[in-house]
């Protein structure tokens, strides 16, 4: 299965290639867009271990002597000390404004390698080989990179977008099946924005997935990233249609901050959607049937959606410090469909009452 996508930009867009093993065409690419330039491969510890000797095996192959970094595996590595790190072992390698820098990984490694694509000599040209499902189908494509802040997640961090985005499902084999189910959550996600079929297709790939045949998640990997892409294209800076994708993501990142390590980021966001999904029945916006649909998918793609056991003071607190938040208001986003979203700009107070009081009377099954 192979499916060319672009996202098409004012002043030039990228292609999106989603491939099932193809790793001598993804270092063809680099190569190619690399021409004389030097290549600094970035990665995490657990990814190069993996499948960092495959990868520069390929890219030797096609005459591209590549210099690889490491950061350490997960959330923490999203961090301006790290990015420090990497800033002095490129100057090492030798870095130069031509430099390709490849982010070879999952979302962390994408959005921290891509940060230092974004400020080293005031930004180098760098490629996305996402190798976890999330990051594949979400962020990848794009160009937001950025680290996190004690105060909350993504709170340093510029839009830069990549050259070229080289998605493989063949490196998805390894990956532990509880991150293949997190990843499953943005897909979801990108079903209730703007493409309900995903909601049958993201179980149906899981379970052909799990059965030894992979053909369907690389069709759902390509559907997703159309959606992502459409509504990047949109708007690119996030000025508003773009703030969508962030569904489940207010509740998600509150979870996640004030909880760091425990869930992954596609776990928290399930938990984040599945209020969501509830605040919209409460409001009208949903009937109680098209929740459960929503409920009843993400468990199908073995996610829980228990968000209640969550809301505790620090997560509300947390909340405080999203980066959506404008003057008091948070910009929220609730589902006015299966396929439709809203943005609900409510202030913080009034949404904290609203999540504490639905935690405490729940919306009848
Ligand atoms: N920039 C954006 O638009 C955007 C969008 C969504 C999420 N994000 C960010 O993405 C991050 C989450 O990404 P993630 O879920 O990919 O997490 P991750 O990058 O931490 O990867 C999860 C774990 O899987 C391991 N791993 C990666 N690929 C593997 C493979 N092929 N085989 C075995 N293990 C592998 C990693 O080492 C890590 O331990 C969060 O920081 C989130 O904020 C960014």
């Amino acid at each position: 299965m192979a499916a060319d996508l672009a996202l098409e930009l004012p002043g030039g867009g990228y292609p999106i290639l989603v491939r099932h093993e193809a790793v001598a065409e993804c270092a063809a690419r680099v190569a190619e867009i690399a021409g004389a330039a030097s290549v600094i491969v970035i990665s995490d510890e657990t990814v190069w271990a993996l499948h960092g000797p495959t990868l520069l095996g390929a890219l030797g192959a096609v005459g591209v002597q590549a210099a690889p970094l490491t950061v350490p595996p997960g959330e923490a590595a999203k961090d301006l000390a790290i990015v420090a790190r990497l800033y002095d072992e490129a100057f090492a390698a030798g870095v130069d404004r031509g430099t390709i820098l490849v982010a070879f990984g999952g979302g962390v490694v994408g959005d921290v390698a891509g940060f230092v694509a974004a400020t080293l000599l005031r930004g180098l040209r760098f490629v996305q080989v996402p190798t976890t499902l999330l990051a594949q189908v979400d962020s990848s494509v794009g160009g937001k990179v950025g680290v996190n802040h004690a105060r909350g997640k993504n709170l340093i961090g510029a839009f830069h977008q990549p050259a070229l985005v080289f998605a493989d499902t063949a490196w998805l084999r390894t990956l532990p099946p509880r991150s293949l189910r997190a990843g499953l959550a943005e897909v979801v996600k990108h079903g209730l924005v703007a493409r309900p079929a995903l909601l049958a297709e993201a179980p149906a790939a899981l379970r052909a997935w799990e059965r030894g045949e992979p053909e369907a998640m690389a069709l759902l990997v390509a559907s997703a990233i159309e959606v992502k892409a459409e509504v990047v294209r949109g708007d690119v800076f996030e000025a508003g249609q773009r703030a969508l994708l962030n569904l489940g993501h207010t509740l998600g990142h509150a979870i996640e901050a004030a909880h760091p390590g425990v869930l992954e980021h596609g776990e928290a966001v399930a938990l984040g959607i599945a209020c969501a999904a509830e605040r919209s029945e409460v409001r009208g916006l949903v009937s109680p049937a098209e929740r459960q649909v929503v409920l009843e998918t993400l468990a199908a793609c073995g996610l829980d959606t228990a968000w209640r056991p969550w809301i505790s003071p620090s997560v509300l607190d947390k909340v405080a410090n999203d980066k959506k938040i404008r003057g008091q208001y948070v910009n929220d986003v609730l589902l006015s469909g299966l396929g439709r979203c809203q943005i609900d700009s409510v202030t913080l107070a009034a949404w904290r009452r609203t999540v504490t009081g639905l935690a405490a009377d729940p919306v009848e099954a």
